[in-house]
């Protein structure tokens, strides 16, 4: 729209496209693929407590945050970062490298799906779901460090790429934001007629049962904690700069803490109703086999591509339930997906001085084929299992622990950011938030990573073989913390703006704000004036 060279910050169009927006990046395969796996492996019934507590105590907290270190240093994860205080910026690149970490298995698990959409109008698996998942479709064979491709997964996989960074790159407004007004309404009209269908089979209570009555003694068990935050982080998208991205997308005068309560609370009840559903689904199965609840499938990344297809093959009109179900997972993935490459995109664009759609093109496209020559792969199921645990349990937990303790404690924002989430808010936020923030969190944090730590370092995990987790666990995490490092002694672009120092806290920003943000595009109007904080937005 300008010069090249020039990168603006595009706004969303109004707070609800936002919303929208935020809804589709929380709720997504962690809601509907993710949390039933992780909750059926924690004990099901143990789990809902735990998940309750880590979404009040640090899920909530932290969406706070998120929402506003970006809508107050209008930037990705880096760029906020290092107008909070310089040398915090690699926490920033952390978010920045741990969501490309996951884009690149998340595509794959839409691209499953997507197959799985197809397969159920011929029940394609046959009789036995699990042996057609591991072996027929993803060709799965030992575990070692690399695989033949499996042109089967890897081309709807090449598919899903395409339409991710087309989307990203066509902008915030008229990619994200048009994406998720068209496909969260129908995302949920689906998902609500799916949940209600399964309600009426046949042992559908026992499965509820099994969901809902609380396993006190599990909550003994570190393991069934750490589970709970980790999944909380995932599903709600927070401390992976995913929010902190799109708050950055923002007008000026938006009631941030609502927004935040809205997101969070949809998203959790989303993940409930999934829950809901698909325990009594495995109602349903274990009914069937005469098998207890906790045994009527096998655990982890399957359980949604072997439980279902079991179901809808015994189920009446089985081919349109599945298929849908298997779209909504494809429509829920894909807003999520997107809200994943946003803020690498933007980092890249931001740091370099790139327009947003070369960014976009060339770190999608880098994303893209890593993504493709690891997980369509004879060994990209335990690959997939072992990325996804490591940057999950090990890496987000330590980034977050160690960052809210220098935001909290170090550097000692939390009082200027209250002030700008209180700036336009319908209820204040402070001390139960800071305490949240700066003790509880912290404290939940560093035990949860010690404990996670110690026990991959002493078991292993899942018996896979060392090698493989020194690579792909170990390995990744330790890449991209120095990569991390790395990114930061890279010069930035527009150094001048930037070293500016722009006071963001100065109350002629509201004041420039308030005119500024028009009922349209807003936030570019910024061509010279010292205190704007958007002033990187022109060169
Ligand atoms: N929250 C999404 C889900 O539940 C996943 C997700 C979206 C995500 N954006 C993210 C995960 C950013 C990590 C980073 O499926």
């Amino acid at each position: 729209m300008t010069v090249a060279r020039t990168v603006h910050r595009e706004a969303f169009s109004s707070r609800t496209v936002f919303i929208l927006a935020a809804i589709g990046s929380a709720v997504g395969l962690g809601n509907i693929w993710r949390y039933p796996y992780v909750a059926y492996s924690s004990g099901g019934g143990a789990f809902l407590i735990p998940y309750l507590v880590a979404l009040l105590t640090a899920g909530i907290p932290l969406l706070f945050l998120d929402y506003a270190l970006g809508h107050k240093f209008r930037g990705s994860p880096p760029l906020a970062f290092r107008r909070l205080s310089r040398w915090t910026e690699p926490f920033g690149w952390v978010q920045v490298l741990m969501c490309l970490a996951i884009a690149t298995f998340y595509a794959c698990v839409i691209a499953w799906a997507a197959s799985y959409a197809w397969f159920s109008l011929t029940l394609a698996w046959g009789d036995d779901a699990e042996a057609f998942f591991a072996g027929t479709f993803l060709q799965q064979g030992e575990a070692t460090m690399f695989g033949g491709l499996v042109p089967t997964v890897a081309i709807p996989l090449v598919l899903v790429w395409v339409v991710n960074i087309a989307i990203v790159a066509i902008g915030v407004e008229r990619g994200i934001g048009r994406l998720n007004r068209f496909l969260l309404p129908l995302l949920i009209a689906l998902f609500i007629g799916l949940v209600i269908r399964s309600l009426f089979l046949p042992g559908a209570m026992a499965g509820l049962d099994a969901f809902f009555t609380p396993n006190w003694a599990a909550l003994g068990d570190p393991q069934v904690w750490i589970a709970a935050y980790g999944q909380i982080f995932f599903s709600l998208s927070v401390a992976f700069g995913a929010m902190l991205t799109y708050a950055s997308h923002l007008k000026r005068r938006t009631n941030l803490t609502a927004s935040g309560l809205v997101v969070g609370f949809s998203n959790s009840a989303f993940e409930v109703l999934a829950g809901i559903g698909v325990f009594a689904a495995l109602g349903f199965l274990a009914a069937q086999s005469g098998v207890p609840v906790s045994e009527a499938a096998a655990g982890g990344p399957g359980l949604a591509f072997v439980a279902f297809p079991t179901l809808i093959s015994q189920m009446p009109f089985g081919q349109i339930f599945g298929s849908l179900f298997f779209l909504t997972l494809v429509f829920a993935g894909i807003t999520s997906l997107v809200s994943i490459l946003q803020p690498p995109a933007m980092a890249i664009s931001e740091k370099f001085g790139i327009s947003h759609r070369a960014a976009t093109l060339s770190v999608g496209t880098v994303a893209a084929i890593v993504s493709i020559s690891i997980f369509p792969t004879t060994t990209g199921l335990n690959t997939l299992d072992v990325v996804d645990n490591w940057i999950n349990n090990v890496l987000l937990v330590s980034n977050t622990l160690v960052m809210v303790v220098v935001v909290v404690w170090v550097v000692r924002k939390t009082p200027m950011l209250a002030r700008h989430l209180n700036g336009v808010g319908s209820f204040k936020i402070g001390g139960w938030w800071t305490v949240c923030l700066g003790i509880v969190t912290p404290l939940i944090l560093g035990w949860t990573a010690t404990q996670s730590v110690i026990t991959l370092l002493r078991d292993g995990y899942e018996d896979l073989p060392g090698a493989l987790l020194a690579t792909f666990g170990w390995g990744v995490v330790g890449g991209i913390v120095v990569l991390a490092v790395l990114m930061t002694f890279v010069p930035w672009r527009n150094e001048d703006h930037l070293a500016a120092g722009v006071d963001l806290d100065d109350p002629r920003e509201e004041a420039e704000a308030a005119r500024v943000d028009g009922p349209r595009r807003d936030s570019r109007s910024d061509d010279g004036r010292p205190h704007t904080p958007s002033k990187e937005d022109s060169e």
